[in-house]
């Protein structure tokens, strides 16, 4: 175990907190990091943020984490909908990943109701708001991170 863990958001999630609320909610980035920081230090890991509106560099992050870290927990954005390297990304590191989204998926346009990194993460987690995050940090750290 290296008790750390990734956070990675994807493209347009920097601007949470201004990006259409009635959808994501007036909670920034920054207070997310924030809290999520505290808690993962609460369950005894420390916490990674990384965020980029870039697939090749939300790529490079997640291949970083290969014998690094112990899970990552991803809101890969608008990403999630057809990013095969993403995808191939996560199959390639072998570590646990948790699908965050803040809104429900399966309840807005067609285009967004497919993921295509699901098959390969441990959970998908929506519709919560931030609290998905923490529901994906207790989860993982609970369920899927390997204890030795
Ligand atoms: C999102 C949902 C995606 O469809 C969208 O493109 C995002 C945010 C969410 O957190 O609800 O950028 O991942």
């Amino acid at each position: 175990m290296y008790n750390k863990i990734m956070l990675i958001n994807g493209p347009n999630l920097n601007m949470l907190g201004i990006r259409q609320p009635e959808i994501y909610g007036t909670v920034t980035l920054a207070d997310i990091e924030k809290g999520l920081t505290l808690k993962a230090k609460e369950l005894g890991f420390e916490l990674e943020c990384f965020q980029s509106n870039s697939e090749g560099a939300i790529i490079d992050a997640i291949q970083s984490g290969f014998k690094r870290v112990d899970g990552i927990i991803l809101n890969a954005g608008a990403y999630t909908h057809y990013s095969y390297a993403i995808r191939d990304a996560i199959a390639s590191v072998m570590l646990p990943v948790m699908e965050v989204h803040l809104s429900d998926i399966h309840k807005r346009e067609e285009f967004r109701r497919i993921s295509v990194i699901e098959p390969v993460c441990k959970r998908q987690i929506c519709g919560l708001g931030e609290k998905g995050y923490y529901i994906a940090l207790e989860d993982l750290i609970e369920n899927y991170v390997e204890k030795d």
